[in-house]
């Protein structure tokens, strides 16, 4: 089988390095396409490195922009290229701007479309994620589902249930095989900050920190969550931009984004971790650590029923209610055992392609 792999942020980069080396392993000669969405090294090349991905094979460098911009240079930059390499099939992952330029594409070409992390469905239309999810389902041929609810949310929206498979999750495939690596890092002690006793905080969506007003309450919940307990704040760059218009509280420390092994390692040893993002709900879930989304909405809702999840929105009483109540119960770690996220969710996801390839 002749597969292109797409990964364009951060996220995908995780998602891409279990899959890369299941292709290897079935026999498949492997393209990998960088679409240069992230481009900082804070937020590509330490995951390649970190995650033992090989340098892409062809790189779109399209940089930022807007979304309809992004999307529509990543379309035009990835259409030549399946034309060149003629692969059996595209594999597209998550919900980024770069899995819908790419998913586009492939539709209207030969190229079979497979997307792992299918079917997960936040409900909010405002999320430009949840407008990439829903578009890239509905054109791809294999839909590889990491949880039972997606696969439901796809049997509702009428997809041929041949094409749906529950495979897992392959964030969870590279979580399980660097977390003796994130150890031996050593990252709190690394930060100055003692295991057991901080909160990791990671934030960069849109909706929590475009909006001056909403940030400078988040910060000041942390601020007072700090006075219990020491806050690290990993910041995306465009965190990091909006940060130089706010006072941050003492005891809130805001340093770069980490690289995969540090957010891995940062998250396994903090009393508790606030975050807007999606991976992390999973990866906290996994590793049995309390996690508060400031978010209204998961589409990973499996971290809630099964895992560590809670979701707290952004109302700053909230989030320090539940915070500080969360820190005094600390009563030891409870990793949740959810189907399929079990380390081999990539070998799965691979079989169920080859099938599909092979029966085209
Ligand atoms: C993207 C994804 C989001 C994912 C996140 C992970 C979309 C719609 N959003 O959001 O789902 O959770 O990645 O990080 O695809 N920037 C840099 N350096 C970079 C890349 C971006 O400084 O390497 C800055 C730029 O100012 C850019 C802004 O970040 O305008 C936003 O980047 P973009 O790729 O559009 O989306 P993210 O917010 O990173």
């Amino acid at each position: 089988m002749r597969a292109l792999l797409v990964a364009g942020a951060r996220p995908n980069f995780v998602k891409v390095a279990p899959l890369y080396r299941a292709l290897r392993e079935q026999g498949s000669e492997v393209f990998l396409v960088h679409t240069g969405q992230h481009y900082d090294p804070a937020l590509s090349d330490i995951f390649f490195r970190e995650l033992d991905i090989p340098a892409p094979d062809v790189h779109l460098g399209v940089g930022s922009g807007t979304h309809a911009g992004q999307t529509a240079r990543i379309m035009e930059a990835f259409e030549p290229v399946v034309e060149r390499i003629e692969p059996d099939v595209v594999v597209v992952v998550g919900d980024v701007n770069s899995t819908l330029a790419c998913a586009l594409v492939t539709a209207k070409l030969p190229p079979r479309l497979a997307h792992v992390e299918a079917g997960l469905r936040s409900g909010d239309w405002s999320m430009p994620e949840e407008v990439n999810r829903v578009v890239t389902d509905r054109v791809s041929d294999v839909l590889l589902a990491p949880s039972r609810d997606a696969v439901q949310n796809l049997l509702a929206e009428g997809c041929d249930p041949e094409r749906v498979h529950l495979v897992g999750n392959v964030m969870v495939d590279s979580l399980l095989s660097r977390l003796d690596a994130a150890r031996a890092r050593r990252a709190a002690e690394r930060f100055g900050l003692t295991p057991g006793g901080y909160v990791f905080a990671t934030l960069h969506r849109p909706a929590t920190v475009d909006d001056p007003e909403v940030l400078a309450r988040v910060l000041d919940a942390f601020g007072r969550i700090a006075d219990a307990c020491p806050v690290l704040l990993a910041a995306h760059p465009r965190t990091a931009k909006r940060l130089g218009e706010i006072p941050v509280p003492r005891g809130v420390k805001v340093v770069d984004p980490v690289g995969y092994l540090d957010s891995i390692g940062l998250q396994d040893s903090a009393a508790l971790v606030l975050t807007d993002s999606g991976g992390i709900q999973e990866e906290t879930t996994v590793l049995g650590v309390p996690c508060l989304t400031l978010r209204e909405n998961t589409e990973r809702p499996v971290t809630v029923t099964h895992g560590t999840n809670r979701l707290v929105g952004t109302d700053p009483e909230v989030i320090e209610t539940v915070a500080l109540e969360t820190l005094a119960r600390s009563d030891g770690r409870r990793p949740s055992q959810i189907e399929g996220w079990d380390g081999r969710a990539a070998e799965r996801c691979v079989s169920a392609i080859f099938r599909r390839v092979s029966s085209a």
